[in-house]
Order: C-alpha cells, then sequence, then structure tokens
C-alpha cells in the first residue's frame, strides 16, 4: 500500500514535468500538475507561468525554472502557505509594457526565498529607461515585499530594474542576505532614474546584509520603521544610504537604525537623512558606523530639514535627535561639498560625531542650526 501511494506520486510528479515539458504554442489551458508535498514543485518557462495558479497548500517547495512572466502581470506569490521555500533558479524574465508594476509580490510567514547559484531576475529595465525615471515612460517597480513577516531573501541578483527596486512595507522580522542590484547599464544620460535598491516603510526588525546595490537614487530610503539594520553593504553610482524623506505619509516615524561596515561610491551622496519641509515625524536614534566614501559628487555627509522646498528656511516639525556617526571617513569628488547641515531651530539634538573626516571638495557655508560638537 506505502509502495504502491509514493510510485502513484512518482507517476503524478512525473505526468506533471511531462505536462510542462509537451505543452505547445495554442493549448489554451496548460493540463493542471499535480502535487506531492514531499517534493519539489517546479515551474518553468511560459507553461510553468501559467500553471502558477495551481499552487497549492502541498508545495512547500516551489522552484521557478527560466520562468518567463507575460507583460503587464506581476509573478503573484503572495498569501503563500506558512514555511514555504521559494528558489529562482535560471534566469526569470518579464514581459515589456508601459505599467505600474510591482513585477514580483511576495507575502506570507516564515517564506524563504532564495536565488540557486547563478540565478538572474533580468527586469529588462533598457526597454524603459529614458532618463526621467518614475515620470515619463510608465515603468514598474520590480519586488514588491508587503507583509512578508520572519523571512528571509537570499542571494538574489537583480538586473536591470526599470524604476524602484524593492519595496518593503509592513514587514517584520525579515533579512535580506546577499543581495545585489545590477542597474549599472542604466548609468549615464538618457537611461535608468529613481532606481532605488531597498524603500523600506512601516516595517520592523529589517536586516540587510551583504547587500550590492549599483543604481541611480537612493541605495536604501527608509521612511518609515524601527530596528532597522543595513550592514556589509556596497553602493555604487547612487544617492546614498538615506534615511527619508520623512513626513506626509501614513507613517512618519523613524527608529533604531544602523548603518554599519559599509562602502558608498560614485555617488551623488554618502550618509543622508532628509525630512520634508512643513511636515511632522521623528527621526531617531540613527547610526552610520564604519562608513566608507569613495568620489562622492554632491555631499559627503547631507542632513536637510527642507527636503522638497530648497532653498527654503529648514522647519522643525521631524525632528532629529541621537544622530551618532562613528568612522565616517573617506573623500567627496572636486565639485562636492563635504558635508551639508541644513537644520531648523532647535530641531536636531544630541548629536554624537566621532572619527568623522571627510576630505575633498568644498566646506559648506550655509549650513545652519548646527547641534553642539558637529562641524561643518
Ligand atoms: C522546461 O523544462 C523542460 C523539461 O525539463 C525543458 O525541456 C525545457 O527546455 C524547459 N524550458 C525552459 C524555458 O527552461
Ligand atoms: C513560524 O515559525 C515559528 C518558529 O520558527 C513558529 O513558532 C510559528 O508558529 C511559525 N508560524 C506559522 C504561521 O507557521
Ligand atoms: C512552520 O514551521 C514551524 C517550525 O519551524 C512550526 O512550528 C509551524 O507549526 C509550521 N507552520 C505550519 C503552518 O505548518
Ligand atoms: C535555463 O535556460 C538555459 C538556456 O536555455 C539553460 O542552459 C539552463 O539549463 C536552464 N536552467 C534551468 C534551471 O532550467
Ligand atoms: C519577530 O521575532 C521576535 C523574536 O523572534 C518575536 O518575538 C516576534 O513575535 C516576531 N514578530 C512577528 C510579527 O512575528
Ligand atoms: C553571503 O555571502 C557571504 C560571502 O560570500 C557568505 O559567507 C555567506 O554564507 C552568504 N550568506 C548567505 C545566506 O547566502
Ligand atoms: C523585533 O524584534 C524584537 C527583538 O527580537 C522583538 O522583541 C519585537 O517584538 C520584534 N518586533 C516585531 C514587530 O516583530
Ligand atoms: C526593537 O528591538 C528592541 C531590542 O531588540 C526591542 O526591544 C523593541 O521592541 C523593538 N522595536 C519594535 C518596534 O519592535
Ligand atoms: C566618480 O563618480 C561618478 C559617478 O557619480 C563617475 O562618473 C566618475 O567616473 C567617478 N570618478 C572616478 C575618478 O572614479
Ligand atoms: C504639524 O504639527 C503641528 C502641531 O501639532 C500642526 O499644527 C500642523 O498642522 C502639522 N502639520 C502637518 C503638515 O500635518
Ligand atoms: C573604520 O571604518 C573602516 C571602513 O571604512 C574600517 O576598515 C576600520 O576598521 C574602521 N575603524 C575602526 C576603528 O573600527
Ligand atoms: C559617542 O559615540 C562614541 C562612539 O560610539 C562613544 O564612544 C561615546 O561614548 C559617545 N558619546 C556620547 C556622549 O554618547
Amino acid at each position: 500500500m506505502g509502495h504502491f501511494t509514493a510510485f502513484l506520486s512518482l507517476l503524478l510528479c512525473i505526468s506533471f514535468e511531462v505536462s510542462a515539458s509537451s505543452w505547445q504554442p495554442g493549448i489554451l489551458s496548460p493540463r493542471r500538475p499535480t502535487f506531492q508535498r514531499s517534493l519539489p514543485c517546479t515551474f518553468n518557462g511560459t507553461t510553468g507561468f501559467s500553471q502558477l495558479k495551481y499552487l497549492n497548500s502541498s508545495c512547500a517547495d516551489i522552484i521557478l525554472s527560466n520562468l518567463t512572466v507575460p507583460a503587464g502581470v506581476t509573478l503573484d506569490l503572495r498569501r503563500l502557505q506558512p514555511n514555504t521555500t521559494v528558489t529562482f533558479d535560471g534566469q526569470t524574465s518579464w514581459g515589456f509594457q508601459e505599467w505600474a508594476g510591482p513585477l514580483l509580490s511576495i507575502s506570507g510567514i516564515n517564506i524563504t526565498i532564495t536565488g540557486a547559484p547563478g540565478s538572474v531576475l533580468n527586469g529588462s529595465g533598457e526597454l524603459w529607461w529614458d532618463g526621467k525615471g518614475q515620470s515619463g515612460k510608465k515603468k514598474p517597480k520590480f519586488f514588491q515585499a508587503h507583509a512578508l513577516i520572519n523571512s528571509s531573501i537570499s542571494d538574489i541578483h537583480i538586473l536591470n530594474s526599470p524604476v524602484h527596486v524593492f519595496s518593503i512595507s509592513d514587514c517584520h522580522n525579515l533579512t535580506l542576505t546577499n543581495v545585489t542590484i545590477d542597474n549599472s547599464g542604466g548609468d549615464g544620460p538618457g537611461l535608468g532614474g529613481n532606481t532605488d535598491g531597498f524603500d523600506i516603510s512601516a516595517s520592523t526588525n529589517i536586516t540587510i546584509i551583504g547587500a550590492k546595490v549599483h543604481n541611480q537614487d537612493d541605495c536604501v530610503a527608509i521612511n518609515s520603521g524601527a530596528n532597522i539594520t543595513f550592514r556589509d553593504g556596497v553602493c555604487i553610482g547612487g544617492h546614498g544610504l538615506s534615511v527619508g524623506s520623512i513626513g506626509g505619509r501614513g507613517d512618519n516615524t523613524v527608529a533604531n537604525v544602523l548603518f554599519e561596515d559599509s562602502v558608498i561610491a560614485d555617488s551623488q551622496n554618502g550618509v543622508r537623512i532628509k525630512t520634508k519641509h512643513g511636515q511632522n515625524g521623528t527621526v531617531t536614534r540613527i547610526t552610520y558606523k564604519n562608513i566608507r566614501l569613495q568620489n562622492i559628487t554632491k555631499y559627503g555627509i547631507d542632513i536637510d530639514q527642507s527636503y522638497g522646498a530648497t532653498g527654503q528656511p529648514p522647519t522643525t516639525g521631524v525632528p532629529i535627535t541621537d544622530l551618532t556617526l562613528v568612522n565616517v571617513t573617506g573623500t567627496v569628488g572636486g565639485t562636492g561639498t563635504k558635508v551639508f547641515v541644513n537644520c531648523g531651530e532647535g530641531s536636531c539634538s544630541a548629536w554624537n560625531w566621532t572619527e568623522v573626516a571627510v576630505t575633498g571638495g568644498k566646506n559648506s557655508t550655509k549650513c545652519l542650526h548646527l547641534p553642539v560638537g558637529v562641524w561643518c
């Protein structure tokens, strides 16, 4: 009996593999695959995409193998069963269409998301890039992780995102390890824009370790949330490690953030906190530790309480308190500025900067309301 069931499951599994590979164009509805909980559920090619609708609770181990996602639709992995593993294998690709995306959406509890060695999620951003970022051609955002709880994302390699890459929102206890975002092909005029690496909001206990990001906007942008760590990262080409912009959203509190042991190179800014002009919120207990700056073109360190209204006097509605910079060193390029601190009166306090040494570029003459112990 036991042997017979095992044999039958094996047959069923084989019948799925056969149905997947023997699918021919023109057959409207691919055969419903049969899943066995002890075996991985593999989806490949375009057939694999259309069979994803048959995913069920037997699929604890999902393999997406060279998956081709049609234009204008999301690879929708929301509401996965708890304890599911998703592995991207080979190249995952998406068709071209002007739409808002996302290309991929994942949510669930205790989910493990990983990329097999050599795997790539290819957004083919070059088909959208027009130098206008979030305006111009309508571009799909890439990777939506909303309500992804107690989960991990590792060894994911993203290539050429049309616009923003990771949107992390309403996530708790999420670890992202060894994620690569390679949008280097979008460097230069008329190409990639607003290709933020990790946008984080309304989330707690988020840890990003070993990320490599080459893009054209913030490497990380934390709009709200608490207990967020970014460590052992490399950010190239973008706008730096940012807290903000804060204000004017549903959640306007950022607390307990640590950026540590990371390099920011060939970027507009290095360390950056931006709070919106005329808005309310709080930014507290932010630490940048062991941060190396290299060839920063605008501001090595940029703390701005007039964000969105450059030139207007800074406002005090989003106080920045307990900001620690320790061992933040490196260089700013010729036309850049070492440090810019633009605070409202009394709205920046309890800052502790030690071993901060930025060389090259100019000194700002426009800093306002510097807290005690901070130079500009
Ligand atoms: C899907 O799998 C079948 C059988 O393993 C293989 O022949 C086919 O090339 C695969 N398709 C893609 C797009 O990888
Ligand atoms: C998630 O995993 C933890 C143990 O790691 C377990 O206690 C919890 O019940 C799991 N949650 C669900 C919804 O399965
Ligand atoms: C998920 O796995 C954890 C153990 O790691 C277990 O406690 C929990 O019950 C599992 N959840 C489900 C829904 O099976
Ligand atoms: C994906 O497709 C490539 C090229 O067709 C092939 O070499 C590779 O084996 C496939 N990978 C998987 C995981 O199916
Ligand atoms: C996050 O993890 C902590 C510690 O493991 C646990 O106490 C907490 O309940 C988890 N949060 C959620 C939303 O599951
Ligand atoms: C991340 O990469 C580092 C260095 O290559 C490696 O030691 C570590 O095991 C990797 N971690 C994961 C979860 O893949
Ligand atoms: C964050 O982690 C801490 C420590 O493990 C835990 O006490 C807290 O409940 C977690 N927060 C959430 C929202 O899960
Ligand atoms: C942040 O982490 C600390 C220490 O682990 C914990 O006490 C606190 O509850 C966490 N905050 C939230 C909002 O989960
Ligand atoms: C400095 O960074 C810019 C991009 O921000 C790049 O164009 C330039 O080549 C870099 N300069 C050096 C000397 O690496
Ligand atoms: C900010 O808070 C102040 C004081 O509570 C309030 O008067 C003002 O309307 C708020 N501004 C915004 C944009 O919400
Ligand atoms: C300071 O940061 C650099 C990386 O920028 C690191 O190599 C060095 O060990 C750090 N120094 C201390 C004292 O931790
Ligand atoms: C400032 O930060 C340094 C390095 O983390 C620490 O040693 C020192 O105690 C802090 N000073 C204050 C006044 O908190």
